[in-house]
């Protein structure tokens, strides 16, 4: 008779709930307090036959137990609730978490990367520490060469073997090492140079160089490519013209200008009143490079260029001065927010 009345109260017991403090206390008087049902139950154990003590206090330890979690799992959601409920308003519009913004560097170089993804140029990237092989020499800079001293090096004091990179151009040869023709891609990364650091110029900055090499690539190709990319940089109206210039890993080499965008053709001083500002470098891959990587100068041909993605930012953004790009000033870098 007993057991049946337990087995009705665990039930009982298992549905109970209460949403305050009061209903709480109540069910701990009932159950565990000093006259409830618990020590009840266990006074019985007198009448019970001696042979089935044992079993009965086993079953009341269990009941005791269960009662116990109950009345604990209870508390806890008590608490958690009055927690929850604290002084705020749960209806309130959350708070709006800041973002930060992207970095105008990362802006132009998403763009470019995206603008020569069309025209089916994979990015390669490689370290910033190199060797002299791949920034120099096989770049056909052999090592008297004067050309070294117009990108003034930093060398690895404990091993001037290694360098940090002067140009990406250095990620074209650790391709050209691995890839056979046809190569088209374009090589994004950081580049030191030992300059003074001033509005106009300093001790590192960001590249982007862009090699094919395939079959009958012609400088109109290079052209023609340059061309579509500051159309879709800068917009249909720019103009490009080139110059003659000298670079050892390109014959012929040239410059590559675009119409100033600041003063649109009057002068100013961003274009020192020419019109035009020099925005890369550019020319076709000199044979001596290709056949340094075993790339049969006969067969295949290409164009290589590079650009400052700093310069491309001020363009772009009209920001004045090289400096601003790694003060990390929020107030500058807060006039990005939004920008994709
Ligand atoms: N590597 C050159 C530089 O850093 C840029 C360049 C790349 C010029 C490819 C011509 C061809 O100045």
């Amino acid at each position: 008779e007993i057991l049946e009345q337990i087995a009705t109260l665990k039930n009982e017991i298992s549905a109970a709930t209460a949403t305050n403090k009061d209903e709480i206390e109540a069910f701990r008087i009932k159950y565990l307090g000093t006259k409830g049902i618990v020590k009840a139950l266990m006074g019985e154990m007198k009448n019970v036959p001696n042979e089935q003590k044992r079993a009965f206090g086993q079953t009341m330890n269990e009941f005791k137990l269960l009662v116990e979690d109950k009345y604990n799992s209870l508390k806890e959601s008590e608490e958690d609730l009055e927690n929850a409920a604290g002084d705020e308003d749960l209806f309130l519009p959350g708070q709006q978490i800041p973002v930060g913004t992207r970095h105008p560097i990362s802006l132009v170089r998403n763009r470019i990367i995206s603008i020569f993804r069309k025209l089916g140029f994979a990015v390669a990237e490689g370290p910033e520490i190199e060797d002299d092989w791949h920034n120099f020499t096989a770049m056909n800079l052999p090592e008297d060469h004067p050309a070294r001293d117009m990108q003034d090096t930093f060398y690895i004091h404990q091993n001037p073997s290694w360098l940090l990179r002067t140009h990406t151009s250095s990620t074209q040869a650790r391709t050209m090492e691995k890839q056979k023709p046809p190569i088209r891609i374009i090589c994004p990364g950081r580049v030191y140079r030992n300059e003074t650091i001033s509005a106009r110029a300093h001790c590192f900055f960001h590249q982007v160089e862009g090699l094919y090499v395939a079959e009958n690539v012609s400088f109109a190709d290079l052209k023609q490519t340059l061309y579509f990319f500051v159309k879709e940089m800068f917009g249909p109206d720019v103009k490009i013209r080139f110059r003659p210039s000298y670079f050892p890993f390109t014959e012929p080499s040239a410059e590559m200008d675009i119409s100033c965008l600041i003063c649109g053709g009057e002068g100013c001083n961003v274009c020192k009143h020419t019109g035009w500002v020099e925005i890369l470098g550019s020319g076709m891959v000199h044979p001596n490079v290709l056949e340094n990587f075993g790339i049969d100068s006969k067969k295949y041909t290409g164009f290589a260029f590079g650009m400052g993605m700093e310069r491309i930012c001020q363009l772009k953004y009209r920001v004045n001065d090289l400096r601003l790009y790694s003060q990390n000033d929020l107030r500058f870098l807060k006039e990005f927010s939004g920008a994709l």
